[in-house]
């Protein structure tokens, strides 16, 4: 027995390293067979519509393939016309080394799921990586086989429009996320065409811009970067994600396609990195304004020597590389590395055996909507809302056949469907969203009158007429439902804004309907935290609702009638005002910390003229039901760097209605080398439960989550009192805390 488990061994030992043999030595043998011209070309990436773009305009794109100057393509257009570019790649070039095919497929391709941050307030791993999957599933059925996504920047500033891209202001709650796209993406098998290549982005600290404005620097001590904005890129080159995009923005004063302390050290070193990384549009480019390249020439140069592998659209490296090999300013070798990482993933996504693998156009009509995909996007619509206020327990509205439902507001409207799907949509179709109006209609059909009125235009602009129209079909009515808020044009890339209130008018819209005394409603949409401080008191319930996708309407109706019991959390703090931002939860204590009790504000770490606090904190969200957190117990009261602590409590549902809750672990480390935050999110658990029912819901702390860049910049976890917090958001929990002890 014993002999054959050995033998079964070593052929599984030649079998496996075989394989990576023969795999190795295709990429080598081919890359020995390529010209330097080749081997660049490998390295450029032009726009499918490239008549469109600036620097693209007077290319012949057939003939830019047909020259093996173009490694991959960002379409945009027919299948068709997909097929016959490969078709060029590959019988047309001397080597005949396929395209890949790329796109931002952010929220979902044809089945547009809630954008990432309304994904992220589900706190649900397995809901999004099923997203991902179905989204990879029809973006490969359409041709594509690489993803510019998930985007993992951490933002902690509202003023951002691409905080909606992202997992909101938490690390640990991010990089989670990040593992759970990766495998949605890209799959157990790149090579079965139903999975893609991955992209973290935006690499790295795009989410610290300052003030939030687009395409801002950043200010980053090394410190926060490791500790803050590097984990989640971590999480995904742990899950071998294939790509890294850089940022636009620079780090320490270099800009990060330029930036071999990013690139080199950290990324390709210290992480063993083996993918490829790609520029972000024309950013190598960008190296001219930010004032580190005078021209094209120098900005190829920077880019390669820090260790930026490819180039999206700016046409910089296959501009240049060649004369700097001839000038002896980088060498080939530094180019073999580039293609070799490129050319690995063509392999490992089996288009060097087939190049037409993903471009089998028979499986799209019964792939794109297909109705397991509408169902799991209605179902992570679901999770995504977040009940933030429940007077009088206005909601649920039950279908009893009494109640007259008054739905206003320019979201409510059906003109405005394509704004329900949110930023990142490029490939989904307004026809296929379900508006709140249809989802509340077919909900509740005889269940419940809805009338309905506008109250404001695009982009909130409200007139007289459209207000005083919503006023008196709102007196008509039992209940207001209101919804207002952000169009998805409102963010995303370009859409930072210094003012974060509801856009345009709607303030006074919420103003003359509160005035009728019906109790009103209001399902916020948004893709970024609001500040909803004027609004919220006319309000007896509000649901954040962000961009939920095409299942918006059925998600919403099924939450207002108590189908479906709300049960999701902020991942993002909701400021008070816009001087609180950035505001987020694990801040650091300061030395004259203000208790939120207090009101003495004058010596404090405070401002004078509002509160500390926000108007909602992250992790926040209520339910229909109620949830009762008993006293957190630890299995031992002393730890040792072996060890691991066992944190457990007893959960209840103590209301009528049965639900979720989603509890949070945070911890302080009460004494460090460096100031440490207040409180950092450590774990998290969905614990469904009946009414009545109560659960003993169990964590696992170990060393790893105690550690911290200490102030010698080791990773290390110091010996001392650490606090352990449980509790159902980051300002309402309960504690008890261990001593971690020297071995
Ligand atoms: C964005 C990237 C995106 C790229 C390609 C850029 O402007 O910053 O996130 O992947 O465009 O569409």
């Amino acid at each position: 027995m014993k002999k054959n488990t050995f033998f079964l061994s070593i052929v599984l030992f030649l079998v496996f390293n075989g394989c990576q043999f023969k795999s190795k030595s295709r990429v080598e043998k081919l890359l020995s067979q390529m010209t330097l011209e080749e081997k660049i070309g490998q390295l450029n990436h032009l726009k499918g519509n490239y008549s469109t773009d600036i620097y693209q305009q007077n290319l012949d794109l057939q003939n830019e393939i047909k020259a093996g100057r173009v490694g991959a393509l960002t379409p945009w257009v027919s299948f068709d016309q997909l097929i016959s570019w490969q078709r060029t790649a590959v019988d047309s070039t001397r080597l005949g080394i396929p395209l890949v095919f790329a796109a931002d497929v952010i929220h979902g391709y044809r089945t547009i799921f809630p954008i990432p941050l309304a994904q992220a307030a589900s706190w649900d791993l397995q809901a999004i990586e099923k997203a991902e999957r179905i989204s990879a599933t029809e973006a490969t059925a359409a041709g594509l086989n690489w993803n510019f996504a998930p985007m993992v920047d951490v933002s902690r500033d509202a003023r951002w429009g691409r905080c909606m891209e992202g997992g909101g202001e938490d690390t640990y709650l991010n990089s989670e996320i990040a593992k759970a796209r990766v495998r949605g993406i890209q799959g157990s098998d790149l090579r079965s065409h139903s999975t893609m290549l991955a992209t973290a982005k935006h690499f790295a600290a795009y989410g610290a811009i300052e003030a939030g404005k687009e395409y801002n620097n950043t200010d980053v001590p090394e410190r926060v970067l490791r500790e803050v904005y590097l984990p989640p890129f971590k999480a995904c080159v742990d899950q071998n994600i294939a790509t890294v995009m850089n940022s636009f923005s620079t780090i320490d004063r270099v800009p990060a396609s330029a930036n071999s302390f990013l690139l080199k050290d950290i990324l390709k070193g210290e992480w063993g990195f083996k993918g490829f990384t790609v520029s972000d549009a024309n950013s190598f480019l960008e190296l001219i304004p930010h004032g580190i390249a005078k021209d094209s020439y120098e900005a190829a140069e920077k880019c390669l020597n820090a260790g930026s592998d490819t180039d999206l659209w700016g046409q910089v490296y296959i501009d240049n590389l060649e004369q700097l090999v001839c000038d002896g300013r980088i060498s080939e070798a530094q180019i073999d590395e580039a293609v070799r990482r490129v050319l690995r993933y063509k392999e490992s996504l089996g288009l060097l055996d087939n190049p037409y693998g993903y471009l089998n156009p028979s499986r799209l009509d019964s792939v794109l909507l297909h109705p397991n995909h509408l169902e799991a996007a209605e179902e992570l619509a679901c999770k995504s809302l977040v009940l933030l206020k429940n007077e009088q327990t206005v909601l649920p509205i039950k279908k009893d056949g009494h109640k007259t439902i008054a739905l206003i507001g320019p979201l409510a409207h059906s003109t405005r469907a394509k704004n329900l799907m949110g930023n990142w949509s490029g490939f989904g179709k307004a026809e296929d969203v379900i508006t709140i109006y249809d989802g509340l209609q077919k909900h509740y059909g005889m269940d419940a009158t809805i009338l309905l009125a506008e109250g404001c235009e695009d982009w909130g602009i409200c007139p007289e007429n459209l207000i005083s129209e919503a006023v008196k079909v709102a007196k008509k009515a039992d209940v207001v439902v209101l919804a207002i808020g952000e169009h998805g044009w409102h963010s995303g890339e370009c859409g930072s804004r210094t003012d974060i209130t509801l856009p345009g008018d709607q303030e006074e819209l919420v103003y003359a309907l509160s005035k009728t005394g019906k109790p009103m409603i209001g399902l916020v949409f948004n893709g970024r935290p609001l500040v909803l401080t004027n609004v919220e008191p006319h309000f007896q319930s509000l649901i954040v609702c962000w961009q939920p996708g095409i299942m918006a309407g059925n998600a919403i109706a099924k939450v207002i009638s108590g189908d479906f019991n709300p049960c999701g959390k902020l991942p993002m703090t909701f400021p008070m005002n816009v001087g609180q931002v950035p505001i987020y939860y694990n801040y650091l204590n300061s030395g004259r910390p203000k208790l939120d009790s207090e009101d003495k504000r004058w010596g404090l770490n405070a401002y004078s003229d509002s509160p500390n606090e926000p108007l909602y904190p992250f992790g926040y969200g209520l339910s229909y039901t109620r949830f009762k957190y008993g006293e957190v117990r630890l299995d031992k009261p002393t730890l040792n760097t072996n060890e691991s602590v066992t944190v457990s409590f007893e959960l209840s549902n103590i209301g009528d209605t049965p639900g979720t809750d989603i509890c949070q672990l945070y911890i302080r480390d009460l004494v460090g080398t460096v100031s440490r935050p207040v409180k950092e999110l450590k774990r998290f658990k969905r614990v469904f439960l009946q009414p009545g029912e109560k659960k003993q819901v169990e964590f696992e702390l170990n060393i790893d989550d105690l550690k911290y860049w200490n102030h010698n910049m080791e990773f290390i976890a110091d010996p001392g009192q650490f606090e352990v917090m449980v509790g159902t958001n980051s300002a309402c929990t309960q504690s008890n805390s261990f001593v971690l002890t020297k071995n």
